[in-house]
């Protein structure tokens, strides 16, 4: 069992992180920070905390505005910053536009981080999540095996979700991948899915699956379409516990992570999903998979992007 996870950030993906955690007795302690007044955390906290002789578990929830709660956590989950959200026009930002606000609060984090959790793994959710992850580990200067961002567990899962419904069957029956930044650039990729062990174009035609690709590519701005206020929450939280889980028990999944590249991919310097061995060291391997001349085309295109959004943090000191 692990000791502490701190969670940053106690809205919408913040408190579904904080329930899954006690409802799974993931760990003995949750942290959670928000700066919200008058004491959000703490009422958030205390809420859940109280449910918990209900269904008999034994997790302490602390919230504060301030760090020390997330003290000597082995875990710390960033998913500090304003969400996208639906204007009275019925538009949206792209996750690109959140970075001028969000990053102030990055910085913040990470100092808190810093002070209060130096040795915990990291796993960022906030948006835009290429850059955000990217400014955290700049600042935290950690070794980038426990530094990450959460985004391809979410993508392929929603990817996998549209071909399961697409071929009418179990979401278990499903493999499937997506890499690639956070962004409208990401890219499913289609050799490596399977239904059933089988090529997916068994069970779905070429043309089918161009058109759930391409949902898959807006299927986070869908959600907040129709939600009206806010982004998804659940989904991303329980996406990036499968990351903790993977790291605590050190299972060695192949999973898809938003990772420091030092060359691989032909990709250097920047956080770009793709896929890893998530063990108890964290990022313990960078797997290199073969990718069709297409899939390498849209992942560099894919990292041209992110590489654009890293610019505009490294120009905001
Ligand atoms: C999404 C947000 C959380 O993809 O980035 O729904």
């Amino acid at each position: 069992m692990i000791n502490k996870i701190g969670i940053i950030g106690g809205g919408n993906i913040g408190g579904v992180l904080v329930h899954e955690i006690v409802s799974r007795r993931l760990a003995r302690n949750v942290g959670l920070v928000d700066v919200k007044p008058p004491e959000f955390a703490k009422g958030k906290c205390l809420d859940i905390a109280e449910g918990t002789p209900v269904i008999a578990r034994d997790v302490n929830c602390e919230g504060s505005k301030t760090y020390e709660v997330i003290e000597g956590a082995d875990f710390v989950i960033n998913t500090a910053g304003v969400p996208r959200t639906m204007r009275a026009d019925g538009t949206f930002p792209s996750r690109e536009e959140l970075l001028g606000i969000n990053l102030k609060i990055t910085d913040q984090v990470a100092e808190g981080i810093r002070k209060y959790a130096p040795k915990a793994f990291i796993i960022s959710i906030a948006n835009p999540l290429d850059a955000i992850v990217y400014r955290l580990f700049k600042q935290l200067k950690f070794d980038p095996k426990r530094i990450m961002g959460m985004a391809g567990v979410l993508d392929s899962a929603r990817y996998k979700y549209f071909i399961a419904r697409e071929a009418n069957v179990s979401v278990e029956n499903v493999e499937a991948v997506v890499l690639g930044g956070h962004g409208d650039t990401m890219v499913p990729i289609r050799s490596a899915c399977r239904v059933y062990g089988l090529p997916v174009e068994q069970f779905v035609t070429a043309a089918k699956l161009e058109k759930l690709e391409q949902r898959t590519r807006g299927a986070g701005g869908e959600v907040v379409s129709l939600l009206g206020s806010g982004s998804a929450f659940v989904s991303p939280a329980v996406s990036a516990l499968d990351m903790v889980e993977s790291i605590a028990f050190d299972k060695r999944k192949i999973t898809p992570v938003a990772a420091y590249l030092q060359g691989e991919y032909g990709i250097k310097g920047l956080f770009v999903g793709v896929p890893v061995i998530l063990g108890k060291g964290g990022i313990e391997d960078i797997i290199k998979i073969k990718l069709t001349p297409e899939e390498k085309k849209a992942l560099a295109n894919s990292a041209a992007a992110v590489k654009k959004t890293v610019a505009e943090v490294d120009k905001m000191k």
